[in-house]
């Protein structure tokens, strides 16, 4: 007797190959049996035929690590049929808690300096798993996020004892069952750090295995120089590196995606690199004058002195404020803001690429978020698609699902198999569309039908359930990471 079976679709397993009809029958919170499963008895009975059914949606690039506890419906992504989401990216985790220091910007993306409340990684870890979350969470510690806490002059390289504590918290983190480090040399404070510092620090990560996820130090002019730092700080630490959000920012620099792509997939011969990218021509950070002049338009997100101005152009805001551009930046501060600093094409050809998975990157906590944020996934399947014609279906899911899985060593999920978890997303494809702009930003995708995670239904019809079947990966779950010592 199963506990579920959803009759009659087109399955998508996540693969890349091509889609074929069946039943699938849901036990214990997994995949119990796939085919003809008609005569099959089972408690619940769900006719799926017309529509698709996908493994979940892995958002390999989130920051949702209080999202996921302060909203545990995570709506922006339930309702776009993300089912797990890597949190702790670009530098930025929510724990450790900063022992008395500020949230500077970036790490206020999560929060004030109150919400950073775990004093050590393992609290955080034993809070998602006291309360779990509509979605799986795969948790990474951010490097930045120790550099706040244990350096005492953050423009400077660390020294030597402050490397040594941030080394000992960083083991900590793995120990405590973080999956693998996330670093963000782009931003101050991050940026003053060395590659020599990184290796340093993130020594234990040879030990306990595990991914390395970077924003790199610039994604501009010397987007290519940053990618080999990047390689060489993994090859150092025998890590597998996730390139986060790959792009090429800048007018300048645009039209370098096929140069970029290249230099990636060279290097993948030799060492373990990956990337993850989102499908949108803007990009979402905090609110800097660098990077407001190598834009043509700048949308500001969340502005903590002048809320007021949130979803505002930065230059009806500068009017309204009479006042210079650099001076409306200095005077919206702590904010954060959409950039258009990327070309249709480059963003087509990451997108495009064999290599690339899909992400949000989005930011949960902004007033007026970038559209990625409840749209990434939606629109690949709308604008590449359907639309453009730039992928396939079957290899679009597998951007979303498998290749994710296979990148992040994620055993049981990311395909639908037998005994694989039950994480599933059933969609129309005709349909299935992102609504989130940039004047509506918070708009639900349409088209995603239900959404499974673990067996439990986080999405029913379209609407949310309220359930929360979403679980913490465990290291044991994990490809990459070493199996545990022997305790002594
Ligand atoms: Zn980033
Ligand atoms: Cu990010």
């Amino acid at each position: 007797m199963f506990d579920l079976v959803l009759r009659g679709g087109t399955v998508l397993d996540g693969t890349g190959r091509a889609g074929f009809s069946a039943d699938i029958a849901v036990k214990d919170g997994r995949i119990a049996a796939i085919g003809n499963l008609s005569r099959a008895k089972s408690h619940e009975s769900v006719d799926v035929d017309g529509l698709v059914i996908a493994p979940g949606f892995i958002d390999t690039h989130s920051h949702d690590d209080r999202y996921v506890l302060s909203d545990p419906d995570v709506p922006a992504k339930i309702s776009q049929g993300i089912t797990t989401v890597v949190t702790g990216n670009c530098g930025i985790s929510l724990a450790p808690a900063l022992a008395g220091k500020r949230a500077l910007a970036p790490l206020d993306i999560l929060g004030d300096s109150q919400d950073f409340r775990f004093e050590r990684f393992v609290h955080y870890i034993e809070a998602l798993d006291a309360t779990p979350a509509a979605v799986n969470v795969y948790p990474l510690v951010g490097l930045t996020t120790l550099r706040v806490r244990e350096v005492a002059t953050l423009d400077a390289p660390a020294q030597s004892t402050e490397i040594t504590n941030m080394r000992r918290l960083c083991e900590e983190a793995l120990s405590a069952g973080a999956l693998g480090v996330s670093i963000g040399t782009f931003y101050p404070p991050a940026s003053a750090a060395t590659a020599d510092e990184i290796v340093a620090v993130l020594e234990p990560l040879r030990q306990f295995g595990g991914m390395l996820a970077t924003h790199l130090r610039d994604e501009t002019d010397y987007v290519i120089d940053s990618i080999d730092e990047a390689l060489e700080i993994a090859k150092k630490l025998s890590a597998r590196l996730i390139i986060s959000h790959h792009k090429v920012a800048g007018v300048s620099n645009h039209g370098r995606s096929p140069e970029t792509l290249a230099h990636i997939a060279r290097a993948a011969i030799k060492q373990p690199v990956a990337m993850d990218v989102y499908p949108y021509a803007a990009s979402s950070t905090t609110l800097r004058y660098e990077r407001v002049v190598i834009s043509t338009a700048t949308y500001v997100t969340s502005s903590g002195a002048l809320p007021q101005y949130d979803g505002w152009n930065l230059i009806d805001i500068a009017c309204a404020l009479e006042c210079s551009i650099k001076e409306a930046v200095d005077r919206l501060q702590p904010a954060r803001a959409t950039y258009r600093l990327m070309s249709e094409s480059d963003v087509d050809a990451i997108v495009s690429s064999s290599q690339s998975m899909i992400a949000t990157d989005g930011l949960p906590h902004d007033r007026c978020p970038h559209p990625r944020l409840w749209g990434a996934f939606p629109r690949v399947l709308a604008a590449y698609v359907r639309e453009k014609a730039a992928l396939t279906l079957p290899a679009a899911i597998h951007k979303m699902t498998g290749l994710s899985a296979r990148q992040f060593g994620l055993k049981d999920r990311g395909e639908i198999a037998i005994e694989k978890w039950a994480d599933l997303c059933v969609f129309d494809s005709a349909t299935v569309a992102d609504r989130a702009t940039v004047e509506h930003p918070t708009q639900a995708a349409t088209g995603i039908e239900h959404v499974l995670v673990n067996g439990v239904f986080a999405l029913k019809k379209g609407k949310q359930t309220g359930r929360h079947g979403g679980r913490r990966v465990l290291p044991s779950e994990c490809a990459f990471r070493s199996p545990p010592r022997a305790k002594r």
